[in-house]
């Protein structure tokens, strides 16, 4: 029996891969899994979505592009965080393709002489990786010079895609439209470019391009509070209770003793604190679900457990009894962002230590 788990439901995965698929028509469809899979098992999920419609995969770095081949991940792989410093053969010879976000990458990889197919990651507005316009022409014409380097397209990123109404999309929308233009007059075709994440994908079709690049929708959230699309949330991050113990009026619970009683009650000890992922700053802000109803987490998060109040325990809570910390059953991850001032990305990525994954739904191996 596993103390703490993450259940990822593989039938929720493909519904909402054929969902965006359907959604953006002849558009090809990236999968974005970096930071493993946003913490659903990368090689796991992507299998799935290879069934279900993704026509490619979108990584950071090449460690998880290597990982993805491993798992038999065979359609196109981008990996867009590398340094020039790196050795590349080994992602080069299992065809990761590589996002070019500078004139030293570019270099590098005109130097390196070994057949790639890279897209060129222009910066338009969000000021972090990407080419800056000032060198566009210069990475355009040493790419294009280069005949062992295929240039694929080119992609940038919205800094503001969560808010469309922001006029800062349409600026950026329009750099991309120049940056194009500019590598066709170069004599580069870039036949494959894209501009969009989820939410972009989800509010702004006339920026799809040719490909849109998606992760968190995929993973069933809504990357705008308020949106539905029908997205169905693949994770719940659950643990088993280990102890149920009663409490009484003056007596405090956990380090610093930061909750006291005010009446005769119970609490459940869960078996998840901040070595796996839960932040001290949850505390009192998290409502842990078991047997269907939220009970108030207490006093100090510790580096291995977290109690819960359970009042009176009318329902009869026991140990082994599961408390669901987000997902199905508890607080959704939705839910569990607003109450700690935070994006529902992040919390999806907070499963860590000695979480178990639990794969439910799809093909099993
Ligand atoms: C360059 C890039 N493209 C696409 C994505 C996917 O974004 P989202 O999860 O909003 O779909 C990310 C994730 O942050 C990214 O860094």
């Amino acid at each position: 029996m596993d103390l703490l788990s993450a259940r990822i439901d593989l039938d929720a995965i493909a519904h909402n891969t054929r969902l965006l698929k359907e959604l953006v028509g002849p558009t090809q469809l990236m999968a974005v899994v970096k930071a493993d899979g946003y913490g659903h098992g990368a090689g796991r999920v992507a299998g799935v979505m290879a069934e279900n419609g993704a026509d490619s995969f979108g990584v950071a770095t090449l460690q998880e592009g290597l990982a993805l081949r491993k798992a038999g991940v065979e359609k196109p792989i981008l990996a867009w965080i590398w340094s020039p410093e790196q050795d590349l053969v080994e992602a080069l010879a299992v065809r990761i393709q590589l996002g070019v976000p500078s004139v030293r990458h570019a270099r590098a990889l005109v130097d390196a002489g070994v057949p790639t197919r890279v897209t060129i990651k222009v910066d338009t507005g969000l000021h972090r990786s990407g080419v800056d316009e000032v060198d566009w022409v210069e990475v355009f014409t040493l790419l294009r010079d280069a005949e062992h380097i295929t240039v694929t397209g080119l992609f940038s990123h919205l800094a503001c895609a969560d808010a469309p109404e922001n006029p800062s999309n349409d600026r950026q929308a329009e750099n991309f439209r120049r940056a194009i233009d500019l590598a066709r007059e170069l004599g580069l075709e870039v036949p494959v470019n894209h501009l969009c994440n989820s939410p972009g994908t989800l509010t702004r079709p006339d920026l799809h391009h040719e490909l849109v690049r998606v992760g968190l929708s995929l993973y069933g959230l809504e990357p705008i509070p308020g949106l539905d699309h029908g997205l169905k949330p693949a994770m719940s991050w659950s643990g088993r209770i280990i102890a149920v113990k009663p409490i009484r009026p003056g007596e405090s619970t956990s380090y610093g003793q930061t909750w006291t009683a005010t009446e005769e009650g119970w609490l459940a000890v869960v078996p998840a604190g901040y070595a796996d992922g839960i932040p001290r700053s949850w505390q009192g802000r998290l409502q842990v679900g078991i047997g269907g109803k939220l009970y108030p987490q207490v006093g100090r998060v510790c580096m291995d457990q977290i109690v819960v109040d359970l009042g009176a325990n009318e329902f009869g809570v026991s140990p082994d009894d599961e408390a669901v910390i987000f997902g199905e059953g508890g607080m959704s991850a939705d839910a569990l962002a607003a109450a700690t001032d935070t994006i529902n990305y992040e919390i999806i990525c907070t499963p860590t230590g000695r979480t178990t994954r639990i794969y439910e739904g799809g093909v099993q191996l």
